[in-house]
């Protein structure tokens, strides 16, 4: 039920605007737009195989994983919704091999859009919460074409960075720089309203994200921190940690969020040409950005992810995030192992 005090994204984006100068109309029609776009592939998500949706599509993306239906058809989605606006210059998504330009007969606007249209697509068919993942960035001065180096911008520069969650409930997760805010879709009214402002990451935790059965694959300093962590209160940690591993970053990265916690993919020798399973610009800048405006921190696990210069579009990076003392104490590790080597 809606009442005067509710506050719909609308709203929050209007009242941001006039508090902060560099949020624009159009920074603002663009988060609108997307929020759009979302709703759509909330609802394709919410039908199941009622939609006819599950399962693979038949093809690949540029990384030369299989695309499922709703890959292919959530980043039609966001395409299409951010086509004709006229706030865009381009966009790139992880399931396409460039950048996307926006059609001629359109205007173009002065923002690049980067997006993960379904993130944690493994967990499409077994009806477990997966989310769509976007970052903002400024297309630099007087680009009309932009070009890969065009997108190739630390996450530092970015200007918005927000992520849903298609589980029990709908969410969006947004900054615009000045704190991290969680917005509800009322399925009623069918729109985005506030429920959370200004969320703040537990610096100390219990719980740690990761997938264990990589182990073997990891670099020294990543075993042992581990394993400390395994040995619970009788180990150099002195505390007892749990394990939660979702398989869906969106869904590890919103209960950090929520309850605090560690979310790692680290670097590992499984593949020689994957340094690390997560995408630099479409899944560790924007969840940086929001976990640093949540208090938290994001790093490589020598190096802050923000201040990374990108060199590729389909980048990957290990990514350690979360509750601020626990990053400090996985990053301790690798610094003490980097010395002595
Ligand atoms: P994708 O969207 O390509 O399915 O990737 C999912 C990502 C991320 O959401 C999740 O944290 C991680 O990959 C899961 O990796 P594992 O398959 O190793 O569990």
């Amino acid at each position: 039920m809606s009442s005067s005090r509710t506050i719909s994204l609308m709203r929050f984006l209007i009242e941001e605007q006039r508090a902060h100068p560099h949020i624009n109309a159009d920074l603002r029609l663009l988060i609108e737009v997307v929020a759009r776009a979302c709703k759509t592939i909330s609802i394709a998500v919410g039908k199941g195989d009622l939609g006819g949706l599950l399962g693979e599509a038949g093809s690949g993306n540029v990384q030369g994983e299989a695309q499922q239906k709703l890959d292919v058809l959530s980043n039609e989605i966001l395409l299409e919704a951010n086509a004709w606006g006229g706030h865009l210059a381009g966009c790139a998504s992880e399931e396409m091999d460039d950048p996307h330009p926006i059609p001629d007969v359109y205007p173009k606007g002065n923002y690049l859009l980067l997006f993960d249209p379904l993130d944690g697509s493994s967990n499409i068919d077994v009806n477990i919460s997966v989310g769509t993942i976007f970052s903002v960035l400024r297309c630099p001065d007087g680009v009309t074409e932009p070009r890969v180096e065009h997108y190739c911008q630390a996450g530092t520069t970015q200007v918005a960075a927000g992520y849903t969650v298609y589980g029990p409930s709908t969410l969006l997760v947004l900054t615009l720089g000045h704190g991290t805010h969680v917005f509800t879709l009322d399925r009623e009214l069918g729109s985005f309203v506030l429920t959370r402002r200004d969320v703040k990451i537990p610096a100390e935790t219990r719980e740690f994200a990761i997938n264990m059965s990589n182990q073997r694959h990891w670099e020294a300093p990543m075993q042992r921190y581990i394993d400390d962590l395994l040995a619970g209160q009788q180990g150099p940690r002195g505390k007892d940690f749990n394990m939660r591993w979702v398989a869906s970053m969106v869904a590890d990265v919103h209960r950090i969020l929520t309850r605090g916690g560690i979310f790692i993919y680290p670097w590992d020798k499984k593949d020689a040409a994957k340094p690390g399973k997560l995408r630099l610009m479409y899944e560790a800048n924007p969840m940086a950005f929001i976990v640093e405006q949540a208090g938290g921190k994001a790093t490589t696990g020598r190096e802050r992810i923000l201040d990374l210069q990108p060199t590729a579009l389909h980048q990957r990076v290990p990514v350690f995030l979360g509750s601020s003392a626990e990053v400090d104490a996985a990053m301790a590790y690798h610094r003490e192992h980097d010395s002595q080597s």
